[in-house]
C-alpha cells in the first residue's frame, strides 16, 4: 500500500527514539527486530534483560543487541524519574512513597522518558489495556498546547469509491467517550491535521449525525452543529460541514440532493462521529463487514507521539505503529521548529 510504504520511507529517513515498555512480549520483539533490520527507528526496550535476550534467541531475531534494554528493577535515571513523576503529580496528592513505585511501572517509566527528553515516541499495549496505556500518558506527556483532549483516529482502506479513491479517515474511536461540542470540534481539526501530516490529503471533514442540515431535530444533533461551527472558527482554512448523515458525507448524488451547495457532502474523506461509541462501532463495521484495511487508532492531541495498540495485534500491526508514531514525532518536531524560526 502506497501510504504505508511512504510511512515506513519518511521513518527511514529521519528514524526517531521510540521505546516500547512491553520488551518482553513476543510480538512487540518480532517488531523491534523488524524496525531495526529496517533501520526506521532506534529502539529502547523496556523489561528484563535476561528475558528479552532469552526470548530473542528463541525467535532467533537479528538485530536485538542493536537496542537499549532498560531494566524497570535497575537503572540509571530511576531516582530522576521518581522526582520528576513527583513534582508532575504531588498537586494531584501523589506521595515520594508512590511514586518511587510507580517508576517500576514499564508503562510509567515510557512516559517519563518522553517527558524527559529521553525517547520521541512510545508504543505499547499489545499486552495492556487502552485504559493502561493512556492513563499515564495523559497524566505525565499531557496534551499539546492549546488542545484540550485527546483522541484516536483511524486510516481505513476500503474497496469502495468513495473518500479519498477509497481511503478514508474516522475519528474519535478511541479516547474520549462523550465529548462535549467544544471537544467534538478540537478531534474534527485534529484529525483535519493529521490528515495532512500523516495522510498527505487534503481533509473534506464531515460531522456525523443522524440529521443532515436540520432534517432531525434533538439535542444529539444540536451538539454537532454547535461543533461544526466551532471547528469551522477553529480552523477557517479547513473545508469542514455538518451535521451530515453518512450517505449525505460519502455519496455525491445523496450529498447533492441533501445538502445542496455544501463544499464537503458527497465528497468527504475524513468522518467525525459524535462520540467513540458510535464512532468504534461504525470503524470495526466498515472494517469486518466491509473488509477493509484499518491501521491505527492513531493517538492525536497528545504533547507526544504515543501511540496504543489492540492486543489483538500481529507483529506487522506494531512495525506500521512504530513507523507512524517516528512519523508523529518527525512531524512534532518540524512543527516546533517553524514556531522557534
Ligand atoms: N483527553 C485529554 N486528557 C484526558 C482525557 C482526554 N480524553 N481523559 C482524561 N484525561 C486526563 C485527565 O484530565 C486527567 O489529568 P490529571 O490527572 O492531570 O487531572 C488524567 O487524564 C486522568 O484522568 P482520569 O479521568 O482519572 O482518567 P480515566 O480513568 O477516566 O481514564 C481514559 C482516561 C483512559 C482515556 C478513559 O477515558 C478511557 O478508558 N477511555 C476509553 C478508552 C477505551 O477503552 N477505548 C476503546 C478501545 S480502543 C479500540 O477499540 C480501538
Amino acid at each position: 500500500m502506497k501510504l504505508l510504504e511512504t510511512i515506513m520511507q519518511r521513518a527511514q529517513q529521519n528514524p526517531q527514539h521510540i521505546v516500547l515498555p512491553e520488551g518482553t512480549e513476543e510480538r512487540t520483539l518480532q517488531a523491534a527486530d523488524t524496525i531495526l533490520g529496517k533501520k526506521a527507528a532506534t529502539i529502547t526496550l523496556i523489561g528484563n534483560p535476561n528475558e528479552i535476550i532469552e526470548l530473542a534467541n528463541r525467535l532467533q531475531l537479528k538485530h536485538i543487541e542493536e537496542t537499549t534494554i532498560l531494566d524497570p528493577e535497575n537503572y540509571d535515571k530511576m531516582e530522576t524519574y521518581t522526582q520528576l513523576l513527583f513534582e508532575l503529580r504531588k498537586s494531584k496528592g501523589m506521595t515520594i512513597d508512590q511514586a518511587r513505585k510507580l517508576v517500576k511501572d514499564p508503562l510509567y517509566i515510557g512516559t517519563l522518558m518522553i517527558k524527559n527528553g529521553d525517547a520521541d515516541g512510545e508504543v505499547a499495549g499489545a499486552r495492556n489495556t487502552t485504559g493502561n496505556v493512556l492513563r499515564p500518558a495523559l497524566q505525565i506527556v499531557k496534551t499539546k498546547p492549546g488542545v484540550t483532549v485527546v483522541s484516536g483516529a483511524v486510516l481505513l482502506f476500503t474497496q469502495s469509491p468513495y473518500g479519498e479513491n477509497g481511503f478514508v479517515m474516522m475519528a474519535d474511536l478511541a479516547v474520549t467517550p462523550n465529548p462535549t461540542a467544544e471537544e467534538l470540534a478540537q478531534i474534527a481539526v485534529m484529525t483535519g491535521q493529521t490528515a495532512r501530516t500523516l495522510g498527505g490529503f487534503e481533509p473534506r471533514i464531515a460531522m456525523l449525525s443522524f440529521s443532515t442540515k436540520g432534517s432531525a431535530k434533538h439535542e444529539l444533533v444540536d451538539k454537532v452543529v454547535e461543533a461544526t461551527r466551532l471547528a469551522q472558527e477553529m480552523a477557517p482554512d479547513m473545508q469542514i460541514d455538518g451535521e451530515l448523515q453518512a450517505d449525505a458525507a460519502l455519496v455525491p448524488s445523496v450529498g447533492a440532493s441533501k445538502a445542496p451547495g455544501s463544499i464537503v457532502a458527497g465528497h468527504a474523506n475524513v468522518l467525525i462521529f459524535p462520540d467513540i461509541q458510535s464512532g468504534n462501532i461504525g470503524y470495526k463495521l466498515v472494517q469486518r463487514l466491509g473488509n477493509a484495511q484499518a491501521i491505527g487508532p492513531v493517538l492525536q492531541g497528545m504533547g507526544a507521539p504515543i501511540n496504543d495498540l489492540s492486543r489483538g495485534c500481529s507483529a506487522d500491526d506494531i512495525v506500521q505503529m512504530i513507523a507512524i508514531t517516528v512519523n508523529q514525532a518527525i512531524s512534532l518536531k518540524e512543527h516546533r521548529d517553524a514556531i522557534l524560526h
